[in-house]
């Protein structure tokens, strides 16, 4: 896939993590795999805006905000400003971090909503449920638990079974009870809105043939098609915390309506704080606009079949294409807090620096929907090998000889094997664009051996112990310097933070690809001094110690 169109604008969205709990690496995969991306399209001078926000509405952060007795509002903003703190440490480059509990959100909610209705896609039904008498809470799936209906394996829960696989409605358990209240909950009947998605399904199909969607995920979607496309119940009684539907007081839209929405109204937010454009126009059918949802494999759904159907019922632009990740699990399984498997963002800053595992995420991730793992001895032995023994060797062992030279990279540069770097550009460059990051790093370490090559093949140590192979010795080293910048310019987007310690190092700072087509000459650096040092056997056990603390 080749990069986005210069003369477009490029709108790119990692998932809104939901503000009732800590961020922790898995979200840091996704924002890791999106701000690398991000960052690629900047440094090949393509407008792009990269928006995020809180995921603020739902019976969970309802509940949860309930059990520490503060308001939802004040939990959501307070969840809300340490996910930015978190995310900012990790050097993750949103250009807008909003809340879906907003005023933009509501407007753009209710007129998506609206256009829906206008072109006859939207219809009131009455629905049974499950209804807690002592909570005064409709039950979702998740908090009803009971005997599964086909196996009758005990403590299901109200969607499907996980010991036969059952798939059920919650009023068909056996002995059902809220997990809210322990009470066993009555039948209730109540009016819901539903999005007629079945109405849709040639449109969807139409939008899944035009993108160029990864293997896994047009899979996914062909088996929903041949299940057939069921409509989308979008409202929820009260009490809930949400928007409220346009007239039709006490219900409200149901979380995942509004939270794609979300991604317009942190743009539109971000945009009336810069500009005088509108994300109305920025996000309409006809703009020049390309648009880039980054997300877990959980949320594919909503993604890839609601999101673009609710897009064309309303005329907005649908995605160019929903890239979408596996799980990322610590140490061979699934994290879990209670399990004592677990790594908060939070946790992780408290002990290393980002760029480590920035790096270690990027050298895993790939096109594929596999989960990925994040294993300790693999992540030191990665980091020491490639970053240190590969990478920030090829400055430290050459800044010396320049300094006999007053730290002056001298005019001749050995073009040859120059020029071999920079024609990897487009290589590397490619790889990135395709998410193929694992192939781009491995890359760009072949380019690191190379530049250690050449300093072993050239011997400088050897030859200058005469002085008479003093500008031998400085064409040398500074042919080396001007290999680690090309390195250091390729590996700036996945660790901006020893990068930019790299530059200090050269004494210059770039932003754009085309400047490292041609070499440094004649220019001063400054002195080495260490970039990044090695991951040691006592950072690791820190973070086991931290990660079992839960
Ligand atoms: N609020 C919704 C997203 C709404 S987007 C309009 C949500 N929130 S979440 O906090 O549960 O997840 C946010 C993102 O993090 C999702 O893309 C999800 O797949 C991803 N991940 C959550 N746990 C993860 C891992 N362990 N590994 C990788 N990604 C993970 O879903
Ligand atoms: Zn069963």
């Amino acid at each position: 896939m080749p990069l986005p169109e210069k003369n477009n604008r490029v709108i790119v969205t990692s998932a809104l993590p939901y503000a009732n709990g800590d961020l922790h690496i898995g979200h840091l995969l996704e924002h890791v795999q999106t701000d690398i991306w991000v960052r690629l399209l900047r440094t090949n001078n393509i407008t792009c805006h990269y928006v995020c926000a809180s995921d603020a509405h739902g019976t969970p952060i309802m509940l949860r905000a309930k059990e520490l007795g503060i308001e939802p509002e004040k939990m959501v903003e307070e969840f809300r400003s340490s996910h930015i703190k978190d995310l900012q440490s990790f050097n993750i480059s949103h250009d807008n971090f909003y809340t879906t509990h907003s005023d933009e959100n509501k407007y753009f909610s209710e007129l998506i909503y609206k256009k829906a209705k206008e072109s006859g896609f939207i219809e009131s039904r009455q629905i049974e449920q499950l209804f807690d008498e002592s909570a005064g809470l409709f039950l979702s799936d998740r908090y009803v638990k009971g005997t599964c209906p086909k196996c009758s394996a005990e403590d299901q829960y109200g969607d499907n079974c996980e010991i036969c696989g059952a798939k059920y409605e919650a009023a068909e358990l056996g002995d059902p009870v809220s997990t809210i209240s322990g009470q066993k909950p009555v039948v209730r009947s109540s009016e819901h809105v539903f999005f007629e998605l079945s109405k849709l399904e040639s449109n969807v199909a139409a939008w899944m043939k035009s993108t160029p969607l990864q293997e896994a995920v047009k899979n996914k979607l062909e088996e929903w098609f041949q299940q057939g496309l069921r409509d989308w119940d979008i409202s929820r009684d009260s009490p809930y915390f949400g928007f409220e539907i346009p007239d039709m007081p006490d219900k409200y839209f149901y979380v995942w309506l509004d939270a794609p929405i979300g991604y317009i109204a942190s743009l539109e937010n971000y945009l009336n704080s810069e500009t005088k454009e509108t994300a109305e126009d920025i996000w309409s059918e006809s703009a020049n606009t390309e648009i880039y949802h980054f997300i877990g494999k959980d949320i594919m759904n909503f993604h890839a079949l609601f999101w673009p159907a609710l897009l064309e019922t309303s005329k907005f632009k649908k995605p160019s294409n929903v890239f979408v990740h596996g799980f990322l699990g610590l140490n061979g399984a699934k994290m879990s807090k209670s399990k004592g498997n677990f790594l908060s963002m939070r946790d992780y800053l408290d002990i290393l620096d980002a760029d480590y595992i920035r790096y270690y995420l990027a050298s895993k991730l790939s096109p594929s929907i596999d989960d990925i793992d994040l294993n300790y001895e693999d992540f030191q032995q990665k980091v020491n090998s490639d970053l240190v023994g590969k990478f920030v060797n090829i400055a430290s062992r050459s800044a010396g000889f320049l300094k006999k030279n007053d730290n002056q990279i001298g005019n001749d540069i050995d073009l040859e094997i120059y020029k071999k770097f920079i024609s990897s550009k487009d290589k590397i460059t490619n790889l990135f664009a395709d998410l193929e990051y694992s192939k781009a790093i491995k890359e760009i370490m072949k380019l690191a051996d190379s530049a250690n090559a050449y300093v072993d093949e050239n011997k400088p140590w050897i030859l200058a112990k005469d002085d008479k192979n003093k500008e031998e010795v400085i064409k040398i080293s500074s042919t080396t310097i001007n290999l680690f910048r090309v390195i250091n310019f390729y590996l700036k987007i996945v660790i901006p933070d020893t990068c930019s310690k790299g530059e200090r190092f050269l004494n210059e700072s770039i932003n754009s690809i085309n400047d490292i087509d041609a070499p440094l000459t004649n220019h001063k650096i400054n002195f080495f001094s260490p970039i990044l040092n090695r991951l040691e056997d006592e950072n690791l056990e820190a973070l086991i110690k931290r990660g079992s603390n839960g």
